[in-house]
């Protein structure tokens, strides 16, 4: 037994004195004084030595024990200095580098245009109110007095989420008229802006998603004078103090009597130029007279209360203020052309 552990000793503390890592370390403790451990396989062999034999023995094991233990302890601070001293070689920093270029983006033009047209009606004392784009056709058609066989109600134009047409992403922003009066009552004033959807073939002037800013006045004794004053002084904001514009009659379900607002070509001055296609005019937006039947369908009296309504298409504005000639370039995101605002 006396030759065991001499030969234990031995071997171990060159296990030991060669492990390289923590780990290969703790694997030689293991092995020697662990539960199955070589030492520890010997001492439980002591039971078969004679009564004179055992306690020299016991003391020699203790002695191989503890020599271990302390060999153990010694390479392990030497390992830990070691670890400490290759992370910290590995993880020089050379502080004279130059750095990197941190690159700061800023906000997209048309979302720029849109703070300032946000501005302006904030001004004015209108709230601002967000909206849902997954849309109710209730809410999208048939409060706004749409009738069941619009073409704009047609699978060919609109995104219907559901088989039986209940459920679709918002044609316009106009639903917000009625989300608005429901919620916050009358006399009311507000903005919604937001993404709306159709199913339109992307080109220069067209995509299945644009933005839309819809406007809603309803007080007592509101009148078309409100709507033209209110909408003339928006426009001059936008695109300057002597911008002519122009009210033509049109229609929409919604409103009555109904208008689309364009103003006078800024690049030709009226005269006709590829800008305004020819026309000297450039339609920025449509508006009305909130149907009676709209605010009955939302529990207003139409003889005690009126309003306007408008809808503006973002884009559009965006690219006025701009000069974007191409709508695809709004949502291309090209690094390129979004550095230049
Ligand atoms: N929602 C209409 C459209 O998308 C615009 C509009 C809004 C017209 C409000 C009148 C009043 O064309």
């Amino acid at each position: 037994m006396k030759a065991q552990l001499e030969s234990i000793r031995s071997a171990a503390l060159s296990a030991i004195a060669a492990a390289g890592t923590g780990t290969e370390l703790e694997a030689v403790r293991v092995q020697y004084l662990g539960k199955k451990g070589e030492l520890t396989a010997v001492l439980k062999q002591m039971g078969k030595l004679s009564p004179e034999e055992r306690p020299i023995m016991g003391q020699m094991a203790n002695e191989v024990r503890a020599a271990l233990e302390s060999a153990i302890e010694s390479q392990g601070a030497v390992l830990a200095e070691k670890a400490l001293a290759d992370k910290l070689a590995a993880e020089t920093l050379d502080v004279t580098i130059p750095g990197k270029q941190a690159e700061i983006g800023h906000k997209h033009p048309m979302y720029t245009a849109l703070d300032g047209f946000k501005e302006i009606f904030i001004n004015m004392g209108f709230e601002i109110i967000d909206g849902p784009e997954v849309e109710e056709s209730d809410y999208n058609f048939t409060k706004l007095n749409t009738p069941d066989d619009h073409p704009a109600r047609e699978w060919s134009d609109t995104f219907y989420l559901d088989e039986d047409s209940r459920i679709l992403l918002r044609t316009q922003t106009s639903p917000m008229q009625i989300r608005a009066i429901e919620e916050h009552g009358v006399p009311i004033r507000m903005i919604s802006p937001g993404r709306v959807y159709r199913k339109d073939e992307v080109d220069a002037t067209h995509s299945p998603m644009f933005h839309q800013i819809e406007g809603l006045v309803v007080d007592k004794g509101i009148t078309m004078a409100d709507l033209k004053g209110t909408l003339n002084a928006v426009i001059r904001e936008i695109y300057g103090a002597g911008t002519q514009t122009r009210f033509r009659p049109h229609h929409f379900p919604f409103t009555e009597p109904s208008c689309e607002v364009d103003i006078q070509c800024h690049k030709c001055g009226g005269k006709g130029c590829p800008t305004c296609k020819g026309e000297g005019w450039i339609e920025v937006l449509g508006a009305g007279m909130v149907h009676p039947k709209v605010l009955r369908n939302c529990g207003v009296d139409p003889d005690e209360y009126s309003g306007f309504a408008f809808g503006f298409g973002l884009e559009r504005m965006a690219m006025g203020q701009f000069k974007i000639s191409d709508l695809r370039l709004i949502f291309e995101n090209d690094i390129r052309f979004l550095e230049q605002f």
